[in-house]
């Protein structure tokens, strides 16, 4: 489906009735990354999955896109679904996004689901690397990028043993818009600090985490683990930094207990 949201024509997937949760990817990939959780969720779960701005099926407008103005398409696309309150799930970049959601519409969120991601901003450092990577991406188009990242995404296993779980992700990256890539970038370099606002996260938070997850570490996410109160830690056997879809079961089976032990509540 594709909607006229925040003034931007936004592309989403929506399967399955029942309480809404929206997941959100990461970057540069899109929506796809998630289709293995939308399918084990959709017989009980109205499961949404967006592209963000500048990825995927979605427009690319001109960047850079902060990580409040995704908070915000998340927003508008909740208000044109009519769901008021959601179980929001970000994976690295979505994770960065559902803390800037977290920020401006706390009283939409039923629950959160953090995948492979961190609290903290960039360093300087990272900054200009960023900046770097958006040039390279406007110079020489997405495949340098995919090229770039594709080494640090994946875990041993998949890197091993799947290569057309590779191929998959390197098109999907290759396949990104430049526009959009390089907006990300800019937007993400912006992100302030989340880490103060983790104790004060009251909504009930899974954490996943990849076990080879070489960019956003395991011990990244007992951080985040240890400072949101109650929060519950999942690590992903056999997967890296994309582990919804290198494990696509353990993540399923994850985010379905969590799921059910909420309706106890
Ligand atoms: C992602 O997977 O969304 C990115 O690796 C996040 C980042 O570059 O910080």
């Amino acid at each position: 489906m594709k909607a006229y949201i925040n003034g931007v024509q936004l592309y989403y997937k929506e399967s399955g009735r029942g309480d809404a949760v929206l997941l959100v990817h990461g970057f540069p990939l899109n929506h796809t990354i998630w289709l293995p959780q939308a399918r084990a969720l959709a017989s009980r779960y109205r499961v949404i999955l967006p592209d963000l701005r500048g990825h995927g099926r979605s427009e690319v407008p001109p960047g850079p896109y902060p990580m409040d103005l995704y908070a915000d398409d998340l927003a508008a696309l909740l208000d044109h679904l009519q769901v008021e309150r959601v179980i929001l799930g970000g994976l690295s970049m979505g994770g960065y996004i559902a803390f800037a959601f977290y920020r401006k519409y706390m009283h939409r969120l039923r629950a959160l689901i953090l995948a492979d991601t961190r609290a903290g901003a960039d360093a300087p450092e990272g900054r200009e690397r960023r900046e770097a990577m958006a040039r390279l991406a406007e110079k020489e188009g997405a495949a340098a990028i995919a090229a770039q990242m594709l080494p640090n995404l994946l875990g041993p296993y998949a890197r091993e043993r799947r290569p057309a779980l590779v191929a998959r992700v390197q098109n999907m990256m290759a396949r990104t818009n430049p526009t959009g890539i390089a907006g990300a970038l800019r937007g993400m370099a912006q992100r302030p600090d989340a880490t103060p606002l983790l104790p004060t996260i009251a909504v009930p938070t899974l954490i996943l985490v990849g076990e080879s997850d070489a960019l956003t570490p395991p011990a990244e996410a007992e951080r985040m683990a240890a400072a949101i109160p109650g929060a519950r830690l999942m690590v992903i056997p056999q997967a890296g930094h994309l582990s919804p879809l290198e494990n696509a079961r353990a993540v399923n089976r994850a985010v379905l207990g969590f799921l059910a032990d909420l309706n106890q509540r």
